[in-house]
């Protein structure tokens, strides 16, 4: 016999626009975590405005799942820290994501780039981003990566291991010097997750201070003419909503600073401390503040530069996360509703984990709303998940959707701009998204959907 279905309803968030009421029509902008600007629109609030231009229209224009970026976003959040930060090197983390525009954007708002693979190198420099403004990263760079960055002439290389030196020691010369950076570990647990917790012991990245690799590192880097040490890095962690581990970082490193100068007579004239700023992915979620940080920070940095007798060194920051996240915006198709026994709804996408492993690598939550249909339905608790073959591939855990929620509807996902698209694959050859850049009412496509075609042309076996 079927048993009757359960169903948990939950209460509308009481004015939350992020959910088209059909009463209203006062569209306001739909707040955290959507970018600035969107807000909902349609006679019944159905549709999701992003950059002016609708998420249900450009699904119909270019299929789902599709990504969105809002031009506008990213330009706003680079400005916010250019003006917050005058004195101080703010570089665009490229891992978060890179493409031609993106690059092209950053690089017009003022900022520098920080890279960490060959390709992320050549696809900058190929679109015209001035390597001078780059920093090269990474704890396993290949010799020719090295090679690359040292012919491109990359502004900044992080040294993070002992055979980089010799090998950037070989490349450079008297007619072309290489400017490093020492990577240290500062012994600060930060971040949302264990797996990018970079600045504690007993992990990949960077020369232990407490070891005394640190100090060896600057000692060998000192000893080869041309390479030239400008100073310290390091980068604690990811979703850093508070600003105490970097002010601690400050702490650590000025100290480390002044001993070189003691014993080398070398003044270091940077300190970078890399990235991680947070950025909310849910109501309610903080922001690492960015006006707060820069003065919390360089008020740090000039009070222990003081203390020590240091000239205050440039300060350099790579944030990420922080310039793309809030942009971006995930638009799925809903493809089957199922009712389990046990009373969820299951809510499945023609996306998933191929193109978001965040809630599968990390347990990262997300939040999600219909677009293109309004519903006078009550909000009901559901999980999204995506179309791969496990049953881990979860977008969205738990969700209030409206009850009626059913295939065909489009559903969005913000803050969807930062290591989404970055760290897609092509697992169970789905192909990766399509990524549209909106500003001002308009379309355009920054990179195409991945086709059949792609996949046949890397298969060359037979
Ligand atoms: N600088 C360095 C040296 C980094 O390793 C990273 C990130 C950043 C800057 C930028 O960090 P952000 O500001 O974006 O947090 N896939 C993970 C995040 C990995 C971050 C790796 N390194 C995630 O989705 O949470």
């Amino acid at each position: 016999m079927l048993a009757a279905r359960p169903s948990r309803t939950v209460p509308a968030p009481a004015g939350d626009p992020a959910h088209a009421s059909p009463d209203s029509q006062d569209w306001t902008p739909l707040g955290t975590p959507w970018p600035t600007a969107a807000r909902r629109s349609g006679p019944r609030g159905e549709e999701i405005l992003v950059g002016g231009v609708g998420l249900a229209q450009l699904a119909a224009r270019f299929a789902t799942p599709l990504y969105v970026l809002d031009e506008a976003e990213v330009r706003a959040r680079c400005r916010a820290y250019r003006r917050e930060l005058p004195e101080a090197d703010v570089l665009y983390a490229a891992k978060a994501f890179l493409c031609g525009a993106v690059a092209e954007w950053v690089e017009q708002e003022g900022l520098g780039l920080d890279v960490c693979s060959g390709g992320e190198l050549e696809l900058a420099v190929t679109c015209g981003f001035p390597p001078e403004r780059m920093v090269l990263h990474g704890n396993a760079k290949s010799p020719e990566e090295l090679a690359a960055a040292v012919r491109l002439g990359v502004g900044r290389i992080v040294v993070d291991s002992f055979p980089e030196i010799a090998r950037l020691a070989v490349l450079a010369s008297t007619d072309r010097p290489q400017d490093v950076l020492v990577r240290v570990v500062p012994g600060i647990a930060a971040g949302h997750h264990a797996a990018v917790q970079t600045g504690v012991e007993e992990q990949k990245f960077g020369f232990s201070l407490d070891s005394g690799d640190a100090a060896d590192a600057v000692a060998r880097i000192l000893d080869q003419p041309h390479l030239r040490l400008v100073g310290l890095h390091c980068h604690l962690g990811s979703q850093i909503a508070d600003i105490a581990p970097y002010l601690a970082v400050v702490d650590r490193l000025v100290p480390v600073m002044a001993a070189v100068r003691d014993r080398y007579r070398v003044v270091l004239p940077e300190l970078d401390l890399g990235g991680g700023h947070a950025v909310p992915y849910r109501k309610g979620e903080p922001a690492l503040d960015v006006p707060e940080f820069a003065a919390a920070v360089t008020a740090r940095l000039a009070e222990q530069c003081a203390r020590y007798g240091l000239p205050v060194p440039r300060l350099a920051i790579e944030p990420g996360r922080a310039v793309v996240g809030p942009a971006g915006v995930a638009v799925y198709r809903v493809l089957a509703v199922k009712h389990s026994p046990g009373g969820l709804t299951f809510v499945a996408v023609d996306g998933g984990m191929s193109d978001n492993p965040r809630p599968a690598l990390y347990g990262s939550r997300y939040t999600a709303a219909l677009v293109g249909r309004a519903s006078d339905a009550p909000l009901a608790e559901a999980r999204v998940v995506g179309r791969h073959c496990e049953a881990g591939d979860v977008l969205v855990p738990s969700v209030g959707l409206p009850a009626d929620v059913r295939p065909g509807d489009l559903l969005a996902v913000p803050a969807a701009g930062a290591y989404h698209l970055s760290m897609a694959s092509s697992y169970n050859l789905v192909g990766r998204p399509p990524l549209i850049a909106v500003r001002d009412g308009a379309a355009r496509m920054l990179m195409r959907r991945e086709t059949l075609d792609d996949f046949r042309r890397r298969d060359i076996g037979r």
